[in-house]
C-alpha cells in the first residue's frame, strides 16, 4: 500500500507529551508514499552533511554524494572555496563525474562537455552550428551549501532558512570541542536494509544499552543516567554521563574533565548525526535511499593536534574496533527493528521517558511533514 498521510490518532499519539507519547506508526518508515512526501519535504528541504572540508584539501579535490535524489558533488575550486555542485551534465543529462578524486576539468564521459572547478561550461565540441547556444548559462547548477564547524551542509531548497542560526544551541553546547579543528582519520563502510530513521532514532537513545550493548556501553554507560536537554530548535542532544566519574584522562587543551568522560550524542535534523567523546568524533553519514534502504558511512574524527603524536594510529585502530564493536551490536537490534516494522500486525509503540530525543525530533518530522 501507498499512502501521503498518516491516520489522525497516530499523529495525536505521537503529539502528546513525551511521558504519555507513541512512536511513528511503522507505515512511517514501511511506506513508498510516505517516502516520497518525505524526499520532498524532509530530505530535500533539510539540510544534510556532505563532506567535511579536510576531506578535499586541496584545488580540483573532489567527492561525490548523493543529496535526496540529486548526485552532487563537493569541489573544491581552483580559487580555494568549497561548493556543492550537481554531476548532472547540462547536454543529456549524463554524470560527470563519480566517486571521488582530484580534477582540473570534469568531462563528461557521453559526449566531452567539460567544466571547471567551479563548475563553468568551458568546452562543449561541435555545438558550433546550435543558434543561441550560451555556455555561460549551462554551468553545473550550483547546490546552496554552508560550512558550518567544518562539515560541508547542504540543501536542495533555495528558501529554507540558513543552516547555521537553526544550530546555534547546539554550537553552543560544542564550543569547547572546536568540532572545526578536526579531520576524517578513518571511514567505515556500510549499507543497511533500513528506514533511515530506525538508525537515527538508535543513535539517539541509551535506553537500548541496558541490552544491545550490555557488556559493551552499557558498564561505562549506564542507560538511566542519560539526560536530553529541552529544546524547541531542530536538534537534539543525548549526554550520556560516564558510570566513572573517577576514571583519569589525559588532558585536553579547552575540554572539562566531563567532557572528556562523559559520551554525548547529537542530532541537527534530519542528518547530522555526531557522537562525541573528548578529542573523539564518530561522524555518522546516512545516505538514505529508498524505504528500506541505506548507505552509512562512520567517520572517526580526532583534532589535527593528535596527528603528531606517537600513538596517534593505534588511537585510531583502537576508535576503529570499538566502534565496529558497538555498530556490530547495532546492526542487530536494528535488523529486528526493521522486520517487526514490516510485519502486518506491526502498530506504533510507547516511548520511553529516556528517548525524549526521539520524541523531540518526531515533533520535528511531524511538522515537516505538515502532519
Ligand atoms: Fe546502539
Amino acid at each position: 500500500m501507498t499512502r501521503t498521510f498518516l491516520a489522525a490518532e497516530d499523529v495525536s499519539a505521537c503529539r502528546l507529551p513525551l511521558k504519555e507519547a507513541a512512536t511513528l506508526p511503522p507505515v512511517a518508515y514501511t511506506d513508498e508514499g510516505i517516502w516520497e512526501r518525505e524526499r520532498t519535504r524532509v530530505l530535500a528541504r533539510g539540510w544534510l552533511p556532505l563532506a567535511r572540508v579536510d576531506q578535499v584539501p586541496g584545488a580540483g579535490d573532489y567527492l561525490s554524494a548523493d543529496l535526496a535524489g540529486e548526485p552532487v558533488m563537493v569541489v573544491r575550486g581552483d580559487d580555494g572555496t568549497v561548493r556543492v555542485l550537481s554531476r548532472v551534465c547540462r547536454h543529456r543529462s549524463a554524470l560527470v563525474a563519480e566517486g571521488h578524486g582530484c580534477r582540473k576539468l570534469f568531462t563528461c564521459p557521453y559526449h566531452a562537455w567539460s567544466y571547471d572547478t567551479k563548475g563553468n561550461l568551458v568546452r562543449a565540441p561541435l555545438m558550433e552550428g546550435a543558434e543561441g547556444f550560451d555556455p555561460a548559462g549551462l554551468g553545473l547548477r550550483e547546490i546552496r551549501s554552508e560550512i558550518w564547524e567544518g562539515f560541508v551542509m547542504a540543501t536542495l531548497d533555495e528558501e529554507a532558512p540558513a543552516f547555521a542560526p537553526q544550530v546555534s544551541g547546539l554550537a553552543d553546547y560544542f564550543e569547547n570541542y572546536r568540532l572545526g579543528d578536526f579531520h576524517v582519520a578513518r571511514t567505515l563502510d556500510y549499507s543497511h536494509d533500513w528506514n533511515w530513521k530506525v538508525l537515527a532514532e538508535n543513535f539517539m537513545e541509551a535506553y537500548h544499552h541496558i541490552a544491545t550493548h550490555s557488556a559493551t556501553l552499557e558498564p561505562g554507560f549506564h542507560a538511566r543516567d542519560s539526560q536530553v536537554p529541552d529544546t524547541d530548535q531542530p536538534w537534539s542532544i543525548l549526554h550520556m554521563p560516564a558510570a566513572d566519574r573517577e576514571a583519569p584522562q589525559p588532558p585536553v587543551p579547552g575540554l572539562e574533565d566531563w567532557q572528556l568522560r562523559d559520551l554525548v550524542a547529537a542530532i541537527a535534523f534530519p542528518g547530522l548525526l555526531l557522537a562525541v567523546q573528548g578529542p573523539f568524533v564518530a561522524w555518522y553519514q546516512m545516505v538514505p535511499l529508498a524505504p528500506g534502504r541505506l548507505d552509512l558511512k562512520i567517520h572517526l574524527c580526532f583534532p589535527y593536534w593528535m596527528q603528531g603524536m606517537e600513538e596517534y594510529g593505534a588511537i585510531v585502530d583502537g576508535a576503529e574496533a570499538s566502534m565496529r564493536a558497538v555498530h556490530e551490536e547495532d546492526i542487530a537490534a536494528n535488523d529486528l527493528v526493521w522486520t517487526g516494522l514490516k510485519a502486518p500486525l506491526s502498530r506504533a509503540g510507547r516511548l520511553s521517558p529516556l528517548e525524549k530525543s526521539i520524541w523531540q525530533m518526531n515533533q520535528w518530522w511531524l511538522d515537516q511533514m505538515g502532519f
